[in-house]
């Protein structure tokens, strides 16, 4: 059976990307600073695929948290590590902005995602065709008043994902970073376009992306719900 690892599972877009993993078979394990959270959300599923997910009580910015995810993680021996890290959040402009939430906005944003791909990459099952998804905003691309410290830590994860790509170039791991220029429509949105991309549809183009033999760009901005489906349709084929 195909296994996955998915970082931010308790959040909006991480329980559907979750969902969609175990829709396609996968054995799935969680690892989460909200492990009762994620539970509630577990006992929801069918059982078929609720047997398979598996809650991991982790915070990845404890060094001791992290030693033991690693080990977790060579005993899962995972195909694919997907990140849905961070969030988007408007906190005044730079110029009045506190040293405190400059730096909590690149550590949740930012170094969750380098933290998350340095204890978990190495964990992959070796000598496979194994696969890293990092999730990306269109924050990446545009500034929005009162949220440049967003914006500076999703443009920074594009680079940060090439750079383990670049690092990780003697092992076959295929990495992949959509940039969503969509609001999601998620669990908890109300109000929503329809032009808007789903979550559901973001966890499917993961799939898809851990199982296509085609050729994909590393960073990809997604620009509408209709580009996302195409792309997802293409990639079942291959
Ligand atoms: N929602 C949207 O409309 C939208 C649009 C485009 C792109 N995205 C992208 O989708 C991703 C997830 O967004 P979301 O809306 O699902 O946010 P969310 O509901 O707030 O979930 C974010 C997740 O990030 C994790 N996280 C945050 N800070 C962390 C830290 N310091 N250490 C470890 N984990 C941390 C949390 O994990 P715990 O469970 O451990 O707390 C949480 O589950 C982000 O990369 C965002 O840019 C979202």
């Amino acid at each position: 059976m195909k296994k996955v690892i998915v970082m931010g599972a308790a959040g909006e877009v991480g329980f559907a990307i979750v969902e969609e993993f175990l829709q396609a078979g996968f054995e799935v394990l969680a690892p989460t600073r909200r492990a009762s959270e994620l539970e509630k959300l577990r006992a929801l599923l069918a059982p078929n695929l609720r047997e398979r997910l598996a809650v991991y009580g982790c915070d990845l910015m404890l060094p001791q948290d992290r030693m033991s995810l690693g080990q977790r993680a060579k005993s899962f021996s995972a195909d694919g590590v997907v990140a849905s890290l961070g969030g988007w959040y408007q906190d005044g402009p730079l110029e009045r902005m506190s040293l405190e939430n400059w730096n909590k906005a690149l550590q949740n944003n930012l170094t969750s995602h380098f933290l998350a791909a340095q204890t978990l990459l190495p964990q992959l099952r070796p000598n496979e065709k194994s696969f890293c998804v990092m999730i990306g905003g269109g924050a990446a691309f545009e500034h929005v008043p009162g949220a440049a410290h967003v914006s500076v830590a999703a443009a920074a994860q594009l680079m940060l994902i090439k750079s383990f790509k670049a690092e990780y170039q003697d092992r076959d791991i295929r990495f992949f970073n959509p940039v969503f220029m969509t609001p999601l429509v998620t669990r908890s949105r109300g109000r929503h376009s329809i032009q808007w991309i789903t979550a559901s549809l973001v966890g499917k183009m993961c799939v898809a992306f851990g199982e296509t033999e085609a050729e994909v760009e590393t960073v990809m901005p997604i620009h509408s719900l209709a580009m996302a489906q195409e792309l997802v349709n293409a990639w079942e084929k291959q």
